[in-house]
């Protein structure tokens, strides 16, 4: 189905122009009977006006026994990512366990109804990332419970949500071409692109990560369920690293060909590093911007079974790096200095220029925030072999100055393009945070 198909497809569905809200749901489906039962325990002020998280545990607390009350959220509060702040979580925040990564295509051409769905999803996600049900009526027996429920009793799993806006928003179907950020774009093709249209592109991106899967997914699964009428999934992609558990000391996890990925990745704890790299500030573009930061997403498909047949010293030329320690070739140190001038006795260079990191690393100018996850999709049925690798994620203040030259170089000349095809492609404009009471692009359509 195309994207036009998809769009008549989900207005003929729902035949209304409205994210199928809570406020939509208490107007089309809540009887007289229902509405004294629920004002009679907890008050209709409370019931319509109670957004945030404050306003659903309460309502939770007070719709019967029924609902686990506010004692597993307050034991959960280690657990606990803060959904409002300066920035969006999500991006320094340490990567979880999980990803699950969704792409919508907006099925209304109002403003309005991308406001208004901002609006539900701030309100959805404030509860998603605290751990507690979405909604109030989740205990009716006569309504659709406004929580799916799988994720009912689980802790919230150090569950982010992060919300962008990806180029084709500003295409002119809403009035804002005016406030697209002058260099965003989608992304220039780059040699050897074997793009899928399946995993391109996107209005909106929501990333959703935990350190439980069935955390993420649920989010992403009540974020569609409330964008019905207004948006619809264009692509999810689902990934993984190696759980915390897994790796107590927490160090630099593995991506699937065998190597720490992560180790090059400049200071998230410094404010100064991250000003510098990730943040958008007053004077780097449009001012809904301050704040936020720009990602680029791209599916990469190994060719797993052409790098398990090469050699170890093969496999650490590609990269440029040992494979056990992780560090520099001819250095001990994970974290030593990639010393790109080093050569061996007969005078060639010790890192190879042409591996990953040499050209990744450049003159070091350049750098980026990576924040990727492997994933896995089962295997390809036509030629029998795995459909696994990278969800390669990296955030940045500006996408050609830092991602587009850097991978110009890459996919010229990159050792590790032998083992590997991008198949997917997407960049989003990630909002700055929300402000408590706000609403997520605030700044952007307000
Ligand atoms: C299949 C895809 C990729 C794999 C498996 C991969 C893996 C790695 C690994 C193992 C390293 C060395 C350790 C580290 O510093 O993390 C590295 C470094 C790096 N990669 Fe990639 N990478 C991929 C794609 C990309 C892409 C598309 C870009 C950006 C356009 C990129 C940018 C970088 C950067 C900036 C570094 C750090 C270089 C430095 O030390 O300054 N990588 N990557």
């Amino acid at each position: 189905m195309n994207k036009k198909d998809k769009k008549a497809g989900n207005d003929a569905e729902t035949g209304s122009g409205l994210p199928e809200t809570d406020a939509n749901l208490l107007d089309k489906k809540f009887s007289r009977r229902d509405m004294l039962r629920l004002t009679g325990a907890s008050g209709l002020g409370l019931l319509l006006g109670g957004s945030g998280v404050g306003g659903i545990l309460a309502a939770r607390q007070a719709s019967g026994p029924a609902v686990p009350a506010i004692a597993p959220v307050q034991a959960a509060a280690a657990d606990t990512i803060p959904f409002y702040g300066i920035h969006q979580a999500g991006i320094i925040t340490p990567a979880q366990n999980f990803l699950c990564f969704a792409s919508f295509d907006l099925t209304t051409t109002k403003i309005s109804d991308v406001r208004k769905l901002l609006e539900a999803w701030t309100t959805a996600a404030a509860a998603l990332t605290a751990g507690t049900l979405i909604g109030s009526m989740n205990d009716n027996p006569n309504l659709p419970p406004t929580d799916t429920g799988e994720a009912d009793g689980l802790t919230p799993s150090k569950c982010t949500l992060t919300f962008g806006a990806g180029p084709a928003l500003f295409d002119g179907r809403f009035g804002l071409a005016g406030k697209r950020p002058v260099s965003f774009t989608d992304l220039p093709a780059f040699t050897g692109d074997s793009l899928e249209p399946q995993w391109c592109g996107g209005d909106l991106c929501v990333q959703a990560c935990a350190d439980d899967l069935q955390v993420a997914f649920h989010a992403i699964r009540n974020l569609a369920r409330i964008a019905r009428g207004t948006a619809v999934l264009r692509w999810t992609q689902e990934g993984f690293q190696r759980s915390g558990s897994a790796d107590p000391s927490g160090g630099t996890p593995r991506n699937l060909l065998g190597f720490k990925d992560g180790t090059g990745n400049p200071d998230v704890t410094s404010d100064a590093e991250m000003r510098k790299i990730v943040w958008s500030g007053s004077t780097d573009g449009p001012a809904w911007m301050n704040g936020g930061t720009y990602l680029a997403l791209r599916r990469v498909r190994f060719r797993i079974e052409v790098w398990d047949r090469s050699s170890l010293s093969d496999q650490e030329a590609t990269f440029g790096r040992h494979r056990q320690s992780g560090a520099p070739i001819g250095a001990r140190d994970e974290f030593a200095k990639l010393n790109l001038e080093a050569a061996d006795a007969s005078g060639r260079p010790v890192i190879p220029p042409d591996s990953h990191s040499a050209l990744a690393h450049g003159d070091g100018s350049v750098q980026m925030l990576r924040r990727s996850y492997s994933y896995s999709s089962g295997m390809d049925l036509k030629t029998g072999q795995l459909d696994a690798g990278l969800v390669f994620i990296s955030f940045q203040k500006d996408l050609m100055k830092q991602f587009v030259s850097i991978q110009q170089r890459l996919s010229r000349n990159d050792r590790l393009n032998e083992y590997m095809v991008h198949t997917g492609s997407a960049v989003f404009a990630c909002f700055p945070g929300v402000r408590e009471g706000g609403y997520i692009g605030e700044m952007l359509l307000g």
